[in-house]
Formats: structure tokens, C-alpha cells, sequence
């Protein structure tokens, strides 16, 4: 049995159970840590965009746990504060509020891991303009300092990348279906983009790019409230407070979930290789759930009285993702191995955790 398992489903009391939130995180990092060759990040200079939100403050986290010294910039305008907080007072850990389209220094790093953008399409759509700029300005100047310190970089890109695809399980090789001018095209293109202006770094300066294309990440830290909420964090918290489970359209699209344990392993993983012969990889599981039983399961877990409400399908959603992960089998010689009831239970129990 997976060590981060636990069988026992509890009722939400609105109680503050206290030390649990660091119980589980801590628990999580640890298990990150063994998957990974701290050699790769020991006494490195690690600049992190996007680093209080929820997969950045997990890489600050890690990365101090195997002794790099961080630079954490975030604008805070999707991320929060509380979740780097406990690093303040570490001294290899500083943090600069700040855009990264207009971020000015020039840090010396070794390593830079841009993950700042706004990803919850509710979010970005009301800023589409920010976002598509996090992109596009925003990975021009992380590529540019990464250039001047002929540092590493990591961009994180997403599945969203591929658009509405139609090909399943879909290969890094799969170009996309995108409309540019589509509801999500500021998110869409922007990555994209970002992609392609990783490329032309590399091929015009010899820049080492690693892009990933994260497949639907979550786990504590995740932002469950309004427009941020993304859905197995919103469907938690709805289920643990007894309000309605809102799915959108009947649910029947699919997505594939990867615990944040395996994601930021995978990430780490892949920024960890001396050489890279892959520019881009897959990063996501190959198990596809569908939104409707995501719902119940979630509801059955939380042991909820919630009912499952369906609202709308919004304009641009998609129906299916599923990666092809051959590639990232192959690359990290590695798969992500936490299942979807592990996850789901840990994440619930971090929520229980929290003040109502
Ligand atoms: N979590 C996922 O499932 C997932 C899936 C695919 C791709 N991604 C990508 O991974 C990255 C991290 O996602 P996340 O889930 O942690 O989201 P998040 O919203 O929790 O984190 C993003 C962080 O970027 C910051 N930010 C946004 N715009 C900025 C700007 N212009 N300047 C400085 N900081 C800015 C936010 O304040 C936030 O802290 C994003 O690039 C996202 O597109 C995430």
C-alpha cells in the first residue's frame, strides 16, 4: 500500500485540526524528495515565477528541502502569500512582489522555472490581456535572464496547449487545435506561444528549455474559492460544506488528474536531467475520469449530504484530456503512481484541515 494512503473517511466538523495541513504537506514533500537526485538543485540559484501560487510554492518548498537558494516572484494576483509565508524567515528564501512582464533585475541563477500566469479560465477571461502578456512578455524576460546567466529553464505549459484535440491519448508530437481567437485563446495561444518563443531561445542562443505540458494538477493549496476555484478543490469544499456540487454541461468530459506530489516529481525529474534529448513532455496521468463521477466520488468521500447540480457547459470548454505518457516514462524512467482515491482523500483531509 502507498505509505500516503489513508482509508478512513471523516465528517466535516468545521474544527480547526490543527498541525494536520503541515502533517500532510510535510508528509507529501517527503515523498517528493525521494524521487528526486537532490545533486541537480544542491546550492543552486533557483528563480520561481509564479512561485506563491499552488505548484510554485510546492517547487519553493522542495527546492529549500534540498538546499537551493530561491527567488520567489509572484504578483500575487491568482497566488496568496500564506502559502510561502513559513519560508520568510529561511535565509536561502527571498521573495519579490513583482510582474514578471516588467520584472527589471537580473539575478544571478542557475535555474528559472517560469510558472507565472493566471490558469483558471473564469480568471483569465476577465484578463485576457494579462494573460496572454504572462506568456508572451512575461516568458520573454524569463528566457532573457535565464540567457544572461546561461541558466536552465523550465516553462510551464499546459494541456491546454493542444486546444480541443482529437487525438487521444494525445502525444507531444499531436500540433493542437486551437482557435486564436476562440473564449480561451489568451490562455491557449499565450502558452503556446510561450512555447514557441522557448524554441526559438534555444535555436538562436543554445538556451536549455524544458517545457512541460501539465495535464490538471491538484492537492493542498489549490485554491477551491470563486473565480480561482479550479474543480476537484471546488468540489471539495462544496461537498464539506454541504452546499450544491456544481458540474458544468452533464459532466461527461473527461479530464486526467495528477496529484501534486507526482507533478512537481515529474517536474523536478525532468529539470533534474544533465541532458535532456526531449525540449518538450507530457506531464499528467493516464487515467481518464469524467467530471459526473468525479462529483459523486468527491461527495462519497467527504461523506456529503451535497446534491449534484449541473449548470451550463461554458463556451471553449473542452471534452477530453488524456496524455500520452510514453514519453515521460521513457525520458524520467518514472510514472506517477498516486491514485486518483489517495489524492482525492489527502486533498480533502488538508481542506478539513483549514479554517472554514
Ligand atoms: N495546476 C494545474 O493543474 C496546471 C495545469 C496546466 C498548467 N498549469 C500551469 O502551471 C503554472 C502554475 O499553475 P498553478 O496551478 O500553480 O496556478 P496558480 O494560480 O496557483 O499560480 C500561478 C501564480 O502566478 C502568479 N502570477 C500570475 N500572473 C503573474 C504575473 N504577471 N507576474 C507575476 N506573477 C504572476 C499568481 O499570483 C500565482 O501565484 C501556470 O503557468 C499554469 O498555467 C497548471
Amino acid at each position: 500500500m502507498n505509505t500516503l494512503e489513508n482509508p478512513r473517511p471523516r465528517r466535516y466538523s468545521g474544527d480547526l485540526a490543527l498541525g494536520l495541513k503541515d502533517q500532510i504537506i510535510n508528509q507529501d514533500l517527503d515523498a517528493i524528495r525521494k524521487s528526486i537526485d537532490p545533486s541537480a538543485f544542491q546550492g543552486k540559484g533557483v528563480l520561481v515565477s509564479g512561485g506563491s501560487g499552488f505548484l510554485g510554492s510546492w517547487i519553493c518548498d522542495t527546492l529549500i528541502g534540498l538546499d537551493s537558494r530561491i527567488i520567489c516572484l509572484d504578483n500575487l494576483s491568482t497566488g496568496v502569500f500564506e502559502n510561502i509565508d513559513h519560508l520568510k524567515t529561511v535565509k536561502s528564501f527571498k521573495f519579490e512582489r513583482a510582474d514578471v512582464c516588467t520584472y527589471s533585475k537580473n539575478p544571478k541563477v542557475d535555474m528559472v522555472f517560469h510558472l507565472a500566469s493566471r490558469p483558471a479560465p473564469e480568471d483569465y477571461q476577465k484578463h485576457p490581456v494579462e494573460t496572454a502578456l504572462a506568456s508572451a512578455t512575461g516568458t520573454d524576460r524569463m528566457l532573457d535572464l535565464a540567457r544572461k546567466n546561461d541558466a536552465r529553464v523550465f516553462y510551464a505549459s499546459s494541456s491546454e496547449a493542444y486546444g480541443d484535440p482529437e487525438v487521444f491519448p494525445t502525444p507531444e508530437s499531436y500540433e493542437g487545435k486551437v482557435d486564436p481567437l476562440g473564449p480561451r485563446s489568451c490562455y491557449e495561444e499565450g502558452k503556446r506561444f510561450g512555447e514557441a518563443l522557448c524554441k526559438a531561445y534555444h535555436d538562436q542562443y543554445g538556451l536549455d528549455v524544458r517545457i512541460a505540458r501539465l495535464f490538471n494538477s491538484y492537492g493542498p493549496r489549490l485554491r477551491a474559492e470563486g473565480l480561482y476555484g479550479r474543480v476537484i478543490s471546488r468540489f471539495i469544499l462544496q461537498a464539506l460544506r454541504g452546499d450544491d456540487i456544481t458540474v458544468f454541461g452533464d459532466g461527461s468530459q473527461t479530464r486526467s488528474f495528477s496529484y501534486v506530489t507526482d507533478t512537481v516529481s515529474a517536474s523536478l525529474l525532468f529539470m533534474g536531467l544533465d541532458r535532456s534529448s526531449e525540449m518538450v513532455l507530457n506531464i499528467g496521468m493516464k487515467e481518464e475520469n469524467n467530471i459526473r463521477d468525479l462529483a459523486e466520488r468527491i461527495k462519497a468521500i467527504a461523506v456529503s449530504d451535497s446534491s449534484v447540480r449541473f449548470l451550463p457547459l461554458p463556451a471553449g470548454d473542452h471534452m477530453r484530456r488524456l496524455p500520452d505518457t510514453a514519453r515521460m516514462e521513457r525520458l524520467l524512467g518514472w510514472s506517477p503512481s498516486l491514485r486518483l482515491e489517495t489524492g482525492l482523500d489527502r486533498t480533502l483531509r488538508w481542506f478539513r484541515s483549514q479554517k472554514p
